[in-house]
């Protein structure tokens, strides 16, 4: 069965700062997740608030957006077989500490904050998330 599926990534500011989008993206590239989109952004606190409604009011909210508006980022959306599964596996757990070997949190990330990569949960976010960052005709076919 055909299960191809969009997701939205962002490589997070502290990937961005420590120059290691080309390593994250040769990550992506290496298990064959093709790039349908892609953009560098300053996220300011109205895309913050949109990208992470369902956490308002959570403990972590206002550290979460000082850290995701502090700096560049970068956007894509990413396309192949199961992917939403597959790409949050290839990032690894929330908590660097807990992710697995070889995964990108483990590879480069510091903790719960500074964790370098944001994916998609589920279809219906993946949706949601992708026409926050990009309009229809910034994205290709294949
Ligand atoms: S939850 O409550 O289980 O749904 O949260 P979780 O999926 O673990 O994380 C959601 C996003 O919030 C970030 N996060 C944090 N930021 C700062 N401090 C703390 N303690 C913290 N815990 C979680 C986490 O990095 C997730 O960001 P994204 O961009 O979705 O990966």
């Amino acid at each position: 069965m055909d299960n191809t599926e969009k997701t939205l990534i962002l490589i997070k500011p502290d990937a961005v700062k420590n120059s290691q989008i080309g390593k994250i993206l040769e990550m992506y590239e290496k298990n064959n997740f093709n790039i349908l989109a892609m953009k560098m952004i300053w996220m300011n606190e109205k895309l913050a608030a949109k990208h992470y409604e369902e956490h308002i009011g959570k403990e972590f909210y206002t550290r979460l957006v000082d850290f995701m508006t502090s700096g560049r980022l970068v956007a894509a959306v990413l396309q192949g077989e199961d992917i939403i599964n597959r790409v949050r596996k290839l990032h690894g757990c929330t908590d660097p500490s807990k992710a697995e070997a070889g995964t990108i949190r483990q590879l480069f990330a510091t903790d719960k904050t500074h964790n370098v990569v944001h994916a998609s949960d589920c279809p219906e976010t993946a949706n949601k998330e992708i026409h926050i960052f990009f309009s229809e005709a910034e994205i290709f076919d294949n």
